[in-house]
């Protein structure tokens, strides 16, 4: 029954007959009937049609304006309290609250930069809803009355982060920093790639097919060599932050265990001293829960009752709460002062021999062999004192030759370990936030060594003016590379750029260190950045008031100035903006193995497919990749249309291929690719048996004129993306897809220029 059968209608339906339902959302839809498709609206998500603060509101400004100190102080006072309808644990919020700050980052993942603290995306399904994020709805709801004084100036993604980092402090633990920033979404994540499984629930994983669930994402078994997990996946099953505490498969194995904390956590970006850190650094604090069989907890809040307002996890036992709460399914902690920083998580992990045991929910958990072992408080009974607890994925880190070493440094140095954490913290709850120009308020941390980000040094010298721009553009037309060249290599420094966490870009000048200089993608640009080297080497050898160029900076400029003889040489001169300000950065600056995960599987906009890329019975085909890139850098569907298609006119293929070149003026901004994709005299046909790539025949000579990828024809193929190609296409179309392309390519060189950035999407 759907939400609007149940509606009571009195058997009348406004829309006539005895007919009841056939509202807006009622299934099936388009994707139940294609599940296929190209989801090309998944562009334009979260648009601004979507957000209630108006697409002019100024977060930065509005945050900039609130006493950070003061709203700390609110929210520690709250941390140590307790509200009859959800009452703390050891009358401290505390530790409830870390693990709804550590679960909001946590679902980063660096192959793509999804997931992560920045959007605040816990409050919206499917994430809102995993079984992991058990009871995180009463974490957020508790501290929704600060959020609610606060209003827009302080978002939720920034106010989640924030109540974590105060836990942190009230409990004895000095937090690296704090910066804000984050802008809330504001609709349900329906872009993001969380696997390939369609169960949410853990419950339903703790079913005997759990093995078949499982099975899905990964490759190989636990232990051989080519055990792997699909990427970009960071978790080892669905609807899990990272991994199952009860070791692979609930198995209770620790080592195995330890294995999955390594792929995930390596996932996360993180190394093994900065996992042991976290995962060490965390279970000092709190308890988990675990008193009521899962089968008896009511529904998780995406599809709980109407009048649960929101929340989820309905427990039925005694008050649903306190002594009676049901989380995960463990029960127990980990130190005998969970509210307390110190090093009594590791003391007792290495002191104690753990043996198995089952929590009254029935989850596998250990426990100190040693009847006299330390006993820790019960959270709600006074007097009564339970037994230690750890999970096997704690034991893990004892078993684990490499975390082994880790927890015996930090077991023997308290003051690393409490460094260790604090930056690992500041790392995995600032991942996503790209630049420091994004960070706000008085606690960001401003140095300039943290690697991971990807740092660019401050200008020490004077900005190119106007007549400089002009000149060096002059210039660079000067130097006889052709406008492909020129175009190509300014959108291969650009195109990096992940929306998702703000990494990658133009700025940096990166196209030129390794890995970018290396990547086979990359090839043509390698001596158009050499000429641009020397141009660069010149201005800043003879400028005059200490003025500079960065190399950053010609890249995009050579660009620029290709594209507006390519646009005049179209009869249609147009002025491309530029807006000068890139930086270089180093290479020493430049963690490779980190820029490693920007190289692109698929490129669209260069017809750009990976070696390794053998067919579409791979499972996700080029024309899905393409939309993925798109999604990266946020463009909506003209603009990825009208982007192609011009970077087709000017032949911007990695490899100076023919393909998708649908023209006989090759570096004139014409609008020949719609013409040529939208004609109905010509036919296309397979080029080859997989159908990866095709030609196209004139209809009435059979002449074979253009060949093409699906990276092209799909703008002809999807009714969604043809619908736009016909209007750069049409009689009128020309000088509104130069004007689409130009806008499309600014925005794509501005995309990580959040120097400059206002706007509430910066
Ligand atoms: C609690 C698992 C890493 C902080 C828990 C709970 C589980 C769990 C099952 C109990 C939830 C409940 O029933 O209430 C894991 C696993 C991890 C991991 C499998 C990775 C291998 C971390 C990290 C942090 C963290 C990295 C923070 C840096 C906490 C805190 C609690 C907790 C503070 C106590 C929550 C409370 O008292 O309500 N964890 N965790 N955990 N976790 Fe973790």
């Amino acid at each position: 029954k759907t939400n609007t059968q149940s509606y009571d209608m009195q058997g009348k339906c406004p829309f006539g007959g005895d007919r009841i339902g056939g509202a807006v959302s009622t299934p099936p839809a388009l994707s139940d009937w294609y599940p296929n498709r190209l989801k090309v609206e998944l562009l334009h998500q979260n648009g601004p049609q979507a957000n209630p603060l108006g697409d002019d509101f100024n977060y930065a400004e509005a945050f900039n304006k609130i006493d950070l100190a003061a709203l700390k102080e609110e929210i520690k006072g709250f941390l140590t309290s307790s509200v009859d309808w959800w009452p703390s644990d050891y009358h401290n919020y505390g530790p409830q609250m870390i693990r709804m700050a550590w679960h909001s980052a946590g679902t980063y993942r660096i192959a793509d930069g999804g997931g992560g603290a920045g959007e605040g995306l816990q409050r919206f399904a499917p994430i809102n809803s995993w079984w992991d994020n058990g009871n995180t709805d009463k974490s957020r709801r508790l501290i929704a009355p600060i959020k609610q004084k606060y209003g827009s100036a302080l978002s939720w993604a920034d106010l989640m982060i924030l109540t974590g980092n105060c836990a942190l402090e009230i409990m004895g633990f000095p937090t690296y920093g704090f910066a804000g920033g984050r802008h809330d979404a504001w609709e349900a994540d329906n872009a993001t790639y969380w696997g390939p499984e369609v169960i949410h629930d853990l419950r339903t994983a703790e079913a005997p097919d759990k093995m078949v669930n499982r099975d899905k994402r990964w490759r190989g078994q636990n232990g051989d060599a080519d055990y792997d997990l699909e990427n970009p996946l960071a978790a080892s099953h669905q609807a899990l932050i990272y991994v199952n505490p009860e070791g692979p498969y609930a198995s209770g194995d620790p080592l195995g265990s330890a294995r999955d904390i390594r792929v995930t956590f390596t996932r996360m970006a993180m190394n093994d001293e900065e996992t042991v850190a976290l995962i060490a650094g965390g279970h000092a604090f709190g308890k988990s829960h675990g008193m009521v069989p899962s089968k008896e907890i009511g529904m998780p809040p995406e599809i709980a009752p109407m009048e649960a307002m929101g929340l989820g996890w309905h427990n039925p036992r005694g008050k649903g709460n306190a002594e009676n709460t049901m989380t995960n399914g463990i029960e127990g902690s980990w130190t005998p002062n969970p509210t307390q920083w110190d090093n009594d998580y590791l003391t007792n992990l290495f002191k104690f021999d753990w043996k198995q045991e089952h929590s009254p929910a029935g989850a596998l958990q250990w426990t100190p062999v040693d009847p006299n072992a330390p006993k820790t408080p019960d959270a709600h009974i006074p007097g009564q004192m339970n037994r230690l607890m750890m999970m096997t994925t704690d034991i893990a880190l004892k078993v684990d030759p490499e975390y082994r070493k880790v927890c015996e440094k930090f077991l023997g140095d308290f003051d690393a370990f409490t460094q260790a954490f604090s930056k690992a913290w500041y790392k995995l709850t600032h991942r996503d936030m790209g630049p420091r120009e994004r960070y706000l308020g008085p606690e960001k941390v401003n140095e300039n060594d943290l690697l991971w980000q990807d740092p660019i040094p401050l200008a020490d010298y004077a900005p190119i003016d106007d007549a400089d721009v002009q000149a060096l553009k002059q210039e660079i037309l000067g130097l006889g590379i052709s406008v492909s060249d020129l175009v190509f290599t300014a959108f291969s420094a650009a195109v990096t750029h992940r929306h998702s966490d703000k990494r990658g870009g133009a700025n940096g000048g990166r196209l030129a260190l390794a890995p970018q200089k290396d990547w086979a993608v990359n090839r043509r640009t390698v001596p158009v950045v050499e000429a641009l080297r020397k141009v660069q080497e010149k201005f800043n050898g003879a400028a005059a008031g200490g003025k500079k160029v960065s190399l950053a900076d010609l890249l995009v400029l050579g660009g620029c100035a290709a594209l507006e003889k390519a646009a005049a040489d179209a009869g249609v001169p147009t002025d491309v903006p530029f807006t000068p300000g890139r930086r270089d950065t180093t290479q020493e600056l430049t963690d490779i193995e980190m820029f490693t995960w920007l190289k692109p599987v698929a490129d669209g906009f260069r017809n750009y497919l990976d070696r390794n890329f053998k067919d579409i019975a791979q499972g996700v085909a080029p024309e899905e990749f393409f939309l993925d890139k798109a999604h990266l850098l946020a463009l909506t569907a003209p603009e990825w249309v009208a982007l192609t298609g011009g970077l087709r006119a000017m032949n911007a293929n990695h490899d100076n291929s023919p393909y998708g070149i649908f023209t006989d003026r090759v570096g004139v901004l014409t609008n020949d690719f719609f013409t040529v994709l939208t004609s109905t005299d010509y036919d296309w046909k397979k080029a080859d048996a997989t159908g990866m790539t095709f030609s196209l025949e004139h209809r009435s000579t059979g002449e074979s004129r253009y060949v093409a990828t699906r990276a092209d024809l799909v703008f002809g193929s999807n009714s969604q993306l043809r619908a736009v190609a016909e209007v750069y296409a049409g009689s009128d179309g020309h000088q509104r897809f130069v004007k689409a392309f130009v806008k499309a390519w600014d925005k794509v060189m501005m995309l990580d220029r959040y120097d400059v950035k206002t706007s509430y999407s910066a």
